[in-house]
Formats: C-alpha cells, sequence, structure tokens
C-alpha cells in the first residue's frame, strides 16, 4: 500500500516489495537531504586546464585502504572540465569563520574560475591543487574515476596528502557546517 503523508512532512514514499517504485520528487528530496548537517568544503583543482573551486557539502569517505573518497559536482558546471582534465583535486574542510569564502566559492558574489582565489590565503600540498591554509583539514587527491549519476557528475579521489589541524583542547566550535539551509558552527 502507497504511503505518502507529505503535509505534516514526516513521511513520503511508497512501501517497499514492488518493482516500480518511482523515485521521490526533487523538492521531497531536497526537503529531507537538507535536515543532514554536512561540513562546508572548498573542492578545487589546478593544472593544465587552470585553476578553479567550488563551495561543496556532498563529499563523502569511501574507502580507507586505499584512503579514497568522493565529490559531486553539477552537471553543469564548466568545473567539470577542469577536473576531469587536471585529473587532479583537494578538498579544504572550512573553519567556522569561512562564510564570506563559502559564498564567493559558491559563485554568490559573481566571481568565477580563478578570481574567486584573489580571496583567502592559499597553499599547497603535494599535486599542486589549492588548499585552504586556514583549513581545519585538507585533503589532496589524484582523481581516480568519475560517474554520471542524474544531475550531478561524482569524481572518486586517491587521495595522496593529508593536512589535519589539531584539535582545540577546550573543545571549542571551529568548523563550519550547513544545516537545514543556513550555515552553522561545529
Ligand atoms: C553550502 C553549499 C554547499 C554546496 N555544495 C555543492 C556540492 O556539493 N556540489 C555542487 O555541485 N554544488 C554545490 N554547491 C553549489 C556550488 O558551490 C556553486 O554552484 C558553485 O558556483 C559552482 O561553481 P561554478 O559556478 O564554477 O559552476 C553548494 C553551495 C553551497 C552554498
Amino acid at each position: 500500500m502507497a504511503t505518502d503523508r507529505t503535509a505534516d512532512g514526516n513521511i513520503a514514499g511508497q512501501e517497499s516489495g514492488t518493482a516500480t517504485l518511482p523515485p521521490a520528487t526533487g523538492e521531497a528530496f531536497r526537503d529531507a537531504i537538507a535536515r543532514l548537517p554536512s561540513g562546508v568544503n572548498i573542492v578545487a583543482t589546478d593544472g593544465p586546464a587552470g585553476k578553479a573551486g567550488f563551495t561543496a557539502t556532498a563529499v563523502a569517505s569511501v574507502s580507507d585502504d586505499p584512503p579514497t573518497v568522493l565529490v559531486c559536482l553539477n552537471r553543469k558546471s564548466p568545473q567539470n572540465k577542469l577536473l576531469q582534465e587536471n585529473a587532479q583535486f583537494s578538498i579544504s574542510l572550512l573553519p567556522k569563520d569561512a562564510v564570506t569564502l563559502a559564498n564567493i566559492f559558491a559563485g554568490r558574489t559573481g566571481l568565477h574560475l580563478e578570481d574567486r582565489f584573489r580571496y583567502g590565503d592559499w597553499t599547497t600540498l603535494s599535486t599542486g591543487s589549492p588548499i585552504l591554509a586556514e583549513a581545519v583539514m585538507a585533503l589532496d587527491c589524484r582523481l581516480h574515476s568519475f560517474q554520471d549519476v542524474g544531475s550531478h557528475v561524482v569524481y572518486f579521489g586517491m587521495v595522496v596528502a593529508t593536512l589535519t589541524k589539531p584539535r582545540d583542547p577546550e573543545g571549542t566550535k571551529e568548523i563550519l557546517i550547513y544545516h537545514d539551509r543556513h550555515y552553522g558552527e561545529a
């Protein structure tokens, strides 16, 4: 029997066990996934195709042997070409005071590609992809593979170098997160 009680926002979908379950609507999915708190990262690349970076929450650990991560980028982004041609990228987890930088790399100030790096203090680890100097942690990756999945391209990266800032001994909040469509701290 179908279950669809979206009015109170609690349940949307259909009972499993049939071979023809349709996908949830994009709107219901976006409302649900908005409740998942995520760290805010800048994914960046540099190389023969040029320098570029974007703000991303779609970042996840895949494997620890070998160390592998994934990043999802909208198929419409011109940065797909650069990521694929450079075949390397970095992930910088933003500190809590980096909201302006997150907005710049989310395209909210009209800056594109290399121009976004006029802001922030950038360094490199191993591949030459830009790493934010104040990152809470950073991963430098060689592109392993990529795959189109719906609206996005999923990039798998083999981690070749890492940076990890020591934890604040007081346990103070230090990381920028995104939750319920707002920035927060963790
Ligand atoms: C908090 C936050 C998280 C985001 N996460 C992603 C993400 O994981 N993947 C993605 O493709 N876009 C994400 N975006 C949107 C991109 O940052 C934005 O579209 C950016 O401008 C892409 O770069 P481009 O303009 O060069 O294509 C996010 C935006 C914000 C504000």
